[in-house]
């Protein structure tokens, strides 16, 4: 495929983003603690986790071996930025989840599969087909864009893995219920490990510098400001004296 003919489908695919945004907030994505019977069969949470992100990491680690290698280029970083991050969603994050009786629905997991086959295609075609090799060149990694986006982009996975691990924490084995989580970012938000990612892809984007990588950050912004939306109305409703004052999910701002 040529560059124009990827940027067609990426531009395509950044106006759907912008669909399903503005559907979300009036559609709540039924998993979590907003998970519904009413969406046909369910799964195993922790399988629909693993199920659902795998194509990600085996996409980018596909690509990333398809890769002619050429030593003049530091593209690799990019990928192994990538799958860092989906080791841990597949792998770590699924297993660390406490098991409770909720389930998935199917319809979920398929259409987070189509999320990820498209986002991790569209990138890692683009990362592995370089016809300008000078794009990810030593003078790439001493750019001022470079290091200000992996930055962003290690700050962002901290974020998110630290307030993942702060609300797993929140329920001993065996417990189902819903808690108010303190310290670190709770104090401002209410859903700090979806701002940790949306600052890690932008970090992403910003390092990458291309169309994929951009749309991947607007995919990113596009699903989780609804749903960080539809968790603080959820918890306001469902958790007693749960904090109101916090904002939703970008501090002192939304
Ligand atoms: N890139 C993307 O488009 C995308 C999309 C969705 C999610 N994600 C990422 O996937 C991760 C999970 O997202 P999510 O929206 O499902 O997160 P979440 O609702 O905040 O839940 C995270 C985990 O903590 C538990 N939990 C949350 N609040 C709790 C509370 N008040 N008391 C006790 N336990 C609580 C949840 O249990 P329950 O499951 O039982 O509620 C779940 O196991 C995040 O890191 C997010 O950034 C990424």
């Amino acid at each position: 495929m040529d560059r124009p003919s990827l940027y067609f489908i990426t531009l395509l695919w950044i106006a759907i983003a912008v669909i399903v945004h503005i559907t979300m907030f009036f559609v709540t994505a039924p998993f979590g603690r907003h998970t519904s019977e009413k969406w046909g069969i369910t799964i195993n949470n922790k399988l629909a986790w693993f199920v659902m992100e795998m194509p990600s990491l085996a996409i980018m680690s596909y690509y990333l071996f398809a890769y002619k290698n050429n030593f003049d280029s530091f593209v690799w970083i990019l990928f192994v930025l990538w799958i860092i991050h989906y080791l841990n969603r597949t792998i770590i994050y699924p297993v660390r989840i406490k098991s409770t009786p909720k389930k998935m629905p199917l319809a979920i997991a398929l259409s987070a599969i189509f999320f990820n086959v498209i986002n991790a295609g569209l990138n890692g075609y683009y990362l592995s087909n370089q016809t300008v090799p000078e794009e990810y060149d030593l003078s790439w990694i001493c750019s001022t864009h470079f290091i200000a986006g992996i930055l962003l982009f290690a700050m962002g996975m901290f974020i998110n893995i630290k307030s993942d691990n702060i609300l797993i924490a929140l329920r001993k084995h065996g417990e189902t219920g819903y808690k108010i989580p303190n310290g670190f970012l709770f104090k401002y938000i209410s859903s700090p490990n979806l701002f940790g990612e949306i600052i890690e892809w932008s970090g992403f984007a910003l390092m990458a510098g291309n169309l994929p990588a951009f749309s991947f950050m607007v995919w990113t912004c596009a699903n989780l400001i609804p749903r960080a939306k539809n968790h603080y109305d959820w918890n306001v409703k469902n958790i007693p004296n749960y904090p109101k004052e916090r904002k939703i999910v970008f501090p002192f701002i939304y």
